[in-house]
């Protein structure tokens, strides 16, 4: 675990959210399962599952599922959001996400996990440094 003990903890029930959520996963193409769990400042948890489709091209990501129930169900202002894979290497949001995650969250801290409880937390301006977002309008 390359955070403290501390980090890991507070972010367990995201990181558990997530874990739930990637078992609804329907990866029937890349087998590659994904889940995320996002804390809006309400409290609430939303999971997220990657959720395939034959055209590949309509693929959506287990956090950009967890932004958009979120934001369906009237909830705006987060706190954190985790992504949990089945691998090794921690995997990281793609850049689509990276783009609405940041639209809605801003810079929030992002964990990433795996099954074995490797865990890393890294800030969202970090992940996107330099992004395009409303101001750049
Ligand atoms: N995927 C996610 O759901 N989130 C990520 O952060 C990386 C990629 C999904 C998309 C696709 O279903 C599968 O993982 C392989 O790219």
């Amino acid at each position: 675990m390359s955070e403290s003990h501390a980090s890991a903890a507070e972010f367990e029930s995201l990181i558990t959210a997530a874990k739930s959520a990637r078992e609804n996963a329907h990866a029937a193409y890349s087998n590659f399962r994904v889940g995320a769990g996002l804390r809006a400042a309400s409290g609430r948890i939303f999971g997220g599952c990657n959720v395939e489709n034959a055209t590949y091209g309509l693929t959506i990501c287990a956090e950009r599922v967890a932004i958009f129930k979120a934001i369906s169900e009237g909830e705006r202002g987060f706190d954190a959001i985790a992504v949990v894979t089945d691998t090794d290497a921690l995997t990281p949001p793609c850049g689509a996400c990276r783009q609405l995650i940041w639209e809605f969250c801003g810079d929030i801290p992002v964990i990433l996990a795996n099954l074995k409880g490797n865990v890393e937390v890294i800030p969202m301006n970090e992940l996107f440094p330099k992004p395009f977002d409303a101001s750049s309008l």
